[in-house]
């Protein structure tokens, strides 16, 4: 490969890493740059003939200026039709509060309905999970995007307990970085508190995590750690009850309704405060597949939302 197009993929994977974006999302973000920079020159030019000006010292001076103004308005601008304007109101807030333009608690251009502005620290979220990690994904995508919170939260670690776990994959496709348990520390030791205070992780997510999270864990975390269950809890809960078991058994009593139930967890085995429930039917050709399916259609609709619901609420109580 030619020396300078591996320098710009090393430069291209570098940028992915640093502002957190996958492939398509960083092209978008580059031609937006580019466009909104051309798009400064010509209005700048267009407005400095309008000046008339003598070309001198003074013209550079007015234009500098101008050109100045214009490029975070111009790349605003363009950055709404690449369905960027999240990432470039943030990107323009950062680099105001490293000049000392804006102040750091200070949302630019506007305030995006933000009711978390209270203290500026981030909340540093823990997803747990054990399998596919669909749940973690959609969490990942919609904290991300999410106008209300995404500056003022991170997924800042995925912990796993099966290695070649789909969840694995999409924290590397995200960046995250992982924390891969091992049972007999998990249990016998110390449950990895003190890995989660020092990467400080203020709340922890479960997401499909088929180990009981142990005593310690749950009281250092008392109601920042939430679960989500693929049936109406009280019912078909407790030990044993995950997975397709939950749907098979939910078919077998030939209920005709099930759903998801979004729960703090506590010490015993789905049985913390309820936080959340929403309901789909069971109809008579299901089966533990079918019905899966429609349960995770549920959880990914509403898990993420719950969480950035609580997240917000966690915050203003901290402020
Ligand atoms: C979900 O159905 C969740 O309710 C349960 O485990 C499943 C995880 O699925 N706790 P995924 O790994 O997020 O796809």
């Amino acid at each position: 490969m030619p020396i300078d197009l591996y320098r710009f993929f090393i430069m291209f994977e570098r940028l992915q890493k640093k502002w957190k974006v996958g492939a398509t999302q960083l092209l978008l973000i580059i031609c937006t740059f580019a466009i909104g920079g051309s798009l400064t020159g010509y209005i700048g030019k267009k407005l400095m003939n309008l000046l008339s000006l003598e070309r001198g010292a003074l013209w550079l001076i007015v234009y500098i200026l101008l050109v100045t103004l214009l490029w975070p308005l111009s790349v605003l601008l363009v950055s709404i039709f690449f369905g960027q304007y999240r990432f470039f109101t943030q990107y323009l807030r950062k680099m105001g509060q490293r000049m000392k333009i804006i102040k750091k608690n200070e949302q630019f251009p506007v305030s995006l309905g933000s009711s978390v502005d209270a203290e500026n620290k981030v909340i540093r979220v823990a997803i747990f999970a054990s399998g596919a990690g669909s749940n973690a994904k959609k969490i990942i995508e919609y904290l991300r995007d999410s106008s209300l919170i995404s500056s003022r939260v991170e997924v800042a670690l995925i912990v796993c307990n099966k290695p070649g776990a789909g969840v694995l994959q999409i924290a590397a496709q995200n960046h995250i970085p992982t924390l891969l348990i091992e049972k007999e520390r998990f249990f016998r030791g110390d449950a990895y508190i003190n890995e989660l205070k020092q990467l400080e992780i203020d709340f922890v997510v479960l997401a499909g995590f088929l180990w009981k999270v142990p005593d310690a864990l749950i009281r250092t975390y008392r109601d920042r750690i939430v679960n989500i269950h693929p049936a109406l809890l009280p019912a078909y809960g407790g030990k044993g009850m995950y997975g397709h078991h939950v749907h098979e058994a939910v078919i077998a009593s030939g209920e005709k309704e099930s759903g998801i139930t979004i729960h703090y967890v506590d010490e015993k085995y789905d049985n913390g405060d309820v936080i959340f429930q929403a309901r789909c039917p069971v109809v008579e050709s299901d089966t533990a597949d079918s019905l899966a399916a429609r349960i995770h259609q549920l959880e990914h609709l509403h898990y993420p939302v719950i969480i950035e619901k609580l997240l917000m609420g966690l915050k203003q109580n901290r402020g």
